[in-house]
């Protein structure tokens, strides 16, 4: 498969424009190798994705200066005798010109560079204790580890957040061509897990088969990959369960391009390669609200209402099905969709798979919108009017979850109108979820990932090829 590269001049022109709208300099981290034990055995690296916005480079512990105009990639020199392990590193002439910097300097200049501004620089929320303690040492003040509900509106930090927020919330044309490749790579994931489920015995074998695809094609994972038949575990990362027909694999698994950016993809297929007519119903329920839901994204509609949509057919789709009985209405007002569709339609996409998700809900929700209290609803992630070039995901699902059906807290308001002996008959749907990614444009969506069929008959098409 091809591979995709951002020009330098894409990451000057982002850089130009958070130039142009920042009052105060700037200092982000690209954060800090993490040791698997011991120094000489790292995680691989994965920089803040802010810095790889700006920068494209994951260079572990530099950090990007921007002050008057001008950017200054900060980073650490070679130590004596490390090629021996690493091969030689780029000098800091060559790196200042493939990265399109105004200088590249050693870290270790870094405090005296920029002490005369020290009281008036902004920074951004920080994940690793390293660079935390780097960026206090720098800006004479207390940086903690953490997410953004530190940033205080108002002040620098808030600021910045709310300048990179503006920036990558609408995607370029460079992201956007990262976004489809990372979409179809994952979509070629899941094709191939599908593939490999017939003659797979346990879900491990189709964890690997879709990893062997987003490798292959240079891409790591975006999140924790999900490949379970325990569906009903939202956050599920075990795979070492055994198959048998009857089940359903639940996959959520999502590919990173090298440059960062995030696909984000759920299926879900019968192993024996034939949906039960239970498991078929239920499918069809969620496959019509996410087709709902997709339709809906367009420029200026709110995600929240989306959102209401998805939970709308849902419902009515689950009271269809004689497993909730009265009024839609009734029921969505006591909360019935949240008892088997317990989280939010989907969330913003784009270097994080829950994009800049890192600054707290500042990126997620528009100013003067905040999270529902409700149960379910509270894990809704976005709450914008969509724009032109913003990237989500929509991904409504169903599960059977024991801790939620056996509550009271949960279920009490819908009472007898759950009829647990319907629900019963379909014990063999334990979670249920699909996933697209999509962007806003101006005229329909764009479905990045729909080289992934999901009707039933197409993914039961496929998982049978398999054989
Ligand atoms: N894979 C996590 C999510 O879909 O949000
Ligand atoms: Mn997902
Ligand atoms: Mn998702």
């Amino acid at each position: 498969m091809r591979a995709f590269k951002t020009p330098v001049s894409t990451f000057v022109a982002r850089r130009n424009a958070l130039h142009a709208t920042i009052r105060t300099p700037a200092l982000l981290a690209a954060g800090a190798l993490r040791a698997r034990n011991y120094p000489a055995n790292g995680y691989p690296f994965r920089a803040s994705s802010h810095f790889l916005y700006l920068v494209g480079a994951a260079l572990p512990s530099a950090v990007l200066w921007l002050s008057d105009g001008k950017s200054t990639l900060f980073i650490e020199p070679e130590e004596p005798g490390a090629d021996l392990w690493d091969g030689p590193k780029p000098s800091f002439d060559s790196l200042r010109e493939t990265l399109g910097m105004d200088q590249v300097r050693d870290l270790s200049e870094l405090e005296s560079a920029i002490e005369a501004q020290r009281n008036s620089i902004a920074t951004l929320p920080t994940q690793d204790a390293a660079s935390c303690e780097l960026l206090s040492r720098c800006l004479g003040r207390q940086i903690q580890p953490g997410s953004g509900a530190s940033l205080k509106d108002g002040a620098p930090d808030a600021a910045l957040a709310d300048a990179m927020i503006a920036l990558r919330l609408r995607h370029d044309d460079a992201a956007l061509e990262q976004l489809r490749w990372a979409a179809s790579v994952t979509a070629q994931a899941h094709l191939a897990g599908m593939r490999a489920t017939r003659t797979a015995r346990s879900e491990t074998e189709i964890f690997g088969a879709m990893m062997g695809v987003l490798r292959t094609a240079g891409h790591e994972d975006s999140f924790g990959p999900i490949v379970s038949k325990n569906g009903e575990v939202l956050h599920n990362i075990r795979h070492d369960n055994a198959l048998a027909d009857g089940d359903l694999v639940l996959a959520d698994v999502g590919g990173e391009t090298p440059e960062g950016w995030a696909g984000d993809i759920t299926r879900v297929w019968p192993v024996s390669g034939t949906f039960s007519p239970t498991q078929r119903a239920i499918y069809d329920v969620v496959l019509a609200a996410q087709c709902k839901a997709i339709e809906r994204v367009r420029i200026g509609v709110r995600y929240r209402d989306i959102h209401e949509t998805a939970k709308r057919v849902m419902v009515q789709g689950v009271r269809d099905l004689g497993i909730f009985r009265g009024e839609v209405d009734g029921l969505l007002e006591r909360g019935a969709a949240a008892i088997f569709f317990p989280h939010g339609i989907g969330h913003l996409l784009g270097l994080d798979v829950h994009d800049m998700e890192d600054l707290g809900d500042r990126a997620g929700y528009a100013a003067g919108r905040t999270r529902s209290k409700a149960f379910g609803d509270c894990y809704l992630r976005l709450d914008r009017d969509l724009e032109p070039r913003m990237a989500v995901t929509i991904e409504p699902g169903f599960y059977q979850v024991p801790a939620i059906l056996a509550s009271p807290a949960y279920t009490a308001a819908v009472g007898n109108d759950l009829r647990r002996d319907v629900l019963a008959k379909y014990a063999d749907v334990r979670g249920i979820r699909i996933e697209d990614d999509v962007v806003v444009t101006q005229g329909d969506p764009e479905v990045l990932t729909k080289e992934v069929p999901k009707t039933a008959e197409e993914v039961e098409a496929i998982v049978q090829s398999g054989r």
